[in-house]
């Protein structure tokens, strides 16, 4: 069962909801699925008064109210920033809403000027840090509270920030008029800092006053952990299918070369289901799922299936490999993930590679192969996607096939880094 969000007119009396409408309450229902790590950065810029500081921190407790603060969902934590930026709560330190409610009242106005810039660095830096309690499989929130504008620039901080798969919405109070656009020291900032994906990940509000209204909009989209996905990098963005020749010319010994290799490659990848996941078919004239994409959503689970495939042994059909990865495990890929497809064998295919590869290419599939010595060059092109220099390799024996682990990798982030995102 899936959970959906859904937060009713009255916060206090928020529900969830099923896929299959079944409402129920926070009691009954195993609301787990607003698991994200939430950062919220308030302005303590003397700017913003004692009075309004004030409404900010009412703000703040009925998101910690609405959005359940627990373990097994949601961890809140919080930093004050204006001329410096001080933590008043980390990830871990509370596992309740109450707790996290009863320690905003204790928070103190600090002064000084807006530098969100500069605490923004640090978020990058230091708070997502796992030491801080950041949880790895859940996504990597922060919300910048913002009374004006920032006394520093933003742009860079928030890329970096974004490119370390940090997902960073801006709620701008009384943001400035026309009148007012001259004094910034970044124009367009919150454009600059977030992801652009209409408007998704920024939040105007007209008045302080008014800032109430924006919790549940808020809960909403930062719950929706399905649409956080702008803040993506090489590591943590892709469903990769590996394809197994498991033929008899590769021999016992050498299959467990190979499995070594997958497992070398998965290993640099961030794992789980929010992140990168990872799929395994085995192939001889036949082919075997040995694992979905989402089935082993931790690395050390995953790395263990890896060690248990067991070889196969029989011919090699590498083309109906192909579309039979394609079939169980792309056809299920996720909208938002990259999808890639390597594609491991010893020798020429009994059947045609050409058409099956062309394919996958076209259903958006990135494509590598690696051959190693009796396996065809030709093929090996076929299968890969364009250019086929950064897209297949080859090696004599399978005692040199680590030398590719860092070769792959690294080729995967160059392209990814070379598209244009946000
Ligand atoms: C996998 O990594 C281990 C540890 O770094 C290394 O000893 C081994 O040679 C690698 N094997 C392959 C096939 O990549």
């Amino acid at each position: 069962l899936k959970y959906q969000w859904r937060v009713t007119f009255n916060v206090s009396k928020h529900k969830c909801v099923t896929k299959d409408c079944v409402c129920c309450n926070w009691e009954t229902c195993p609301c787990a699925d607003c698991k994200v790590d939430l950062a919220f950065l308030m302005d303590g810029s003397w700017s913003i008064g004692k009075r309004r500081f004030k409404i900010q921190k009412d703000f703040l407790a009925e998101v910690a109210q609405a959005i359940n603060v627990g373990v097994a969902g949601p961890m809140m934590g919080i930093i004050q920033y204006g001329d410096d930026h001080v933590t008043e709560i980390n990830l871990k330190t509370y596992s309740s809403s109450k707790e996290v409610k009863s320690a905003i009242d204790k928070i103190v106005q600090k002064g000084g000027l807006s530098n969100v810039g500069k605490a923004l660095s640090y978020i990058n830096k230091q708070y997502f840090s796992d030491a801080n309690g950041n949880r790895g499989g859940a996504p990597n929130v922060a919300v910048v509270l913002v009374d004006g504008w920032p006394t520093d620039k933003v742009e860079e901080a928030s890329r970096l920030a974004r490119e370390s798969g940090i997902n960073i919405f801006f709620v701008t109070i009384e943001g400035p008029d026309d009148n007012e656009k001259h004094n910034l020291v970044e124009a367009n900032f919150v454009d600059k800092a977030v992801c652009r994906t209409n408007g998704f990940f920024s939040l105007p509000v007209t008045s302080w006053f008014a800032l109430r209204k924006a919790v549940q909009p808020l809960v909403k989209r930062v719950c929706d952990t399905e649409r956080l996905v702008c803040s993506k990098t090489c590591l943590n963005a892709n469903d990769i299918a590996f394809v197994i020749d498991g033929s008899s010319s590769v021999g016992t010994g050498n299959f467990r070369t190979v499995l070594q290799f997958v497992a070398n490659i998965t290993r640099e990848f961030e794992i789980s289901d929010t992140d990168t996941r990872v799929g395994a078919v085995q192939y001889t004239y036949e082919q075997r799922l040995e694992f979905a994409f989402g089935q082993y959503n931790n690395k050390a689970e995953l790395l263990n299936a890896i060690k248990r495939i067991n070889y196969w042994s029989g011919g090699t059909s590498t083309g109906a490999a192909i579309t039979y990865t394609a079939e169980q495990l792309f056809s299920k890929s996720k909208p938002n993930k990259r999808k890639i497809m390597i594609v491991i064998t010893d020798g020429r295919s009994y059947d045609d590679v050409r058409a099956p590869a062309l394919a996958v290419h076209r259903q958006g599939v990135i494509a590598y192969s690696v051959g190693i010595a009796w396996a065809a060059q030709d093929e090996l092109e076929y299968i890969a996607t364009d250019p086929d220099k950064e897209h297949s390799f080859f090696v004599d024996e399978f005692d040199n096939l680590y030398k590719f682990v860092p070769k792959i990798i690294h080729n995967i982030c160059q392209e990814f880094n070379s598209q244009p995102r946000n």
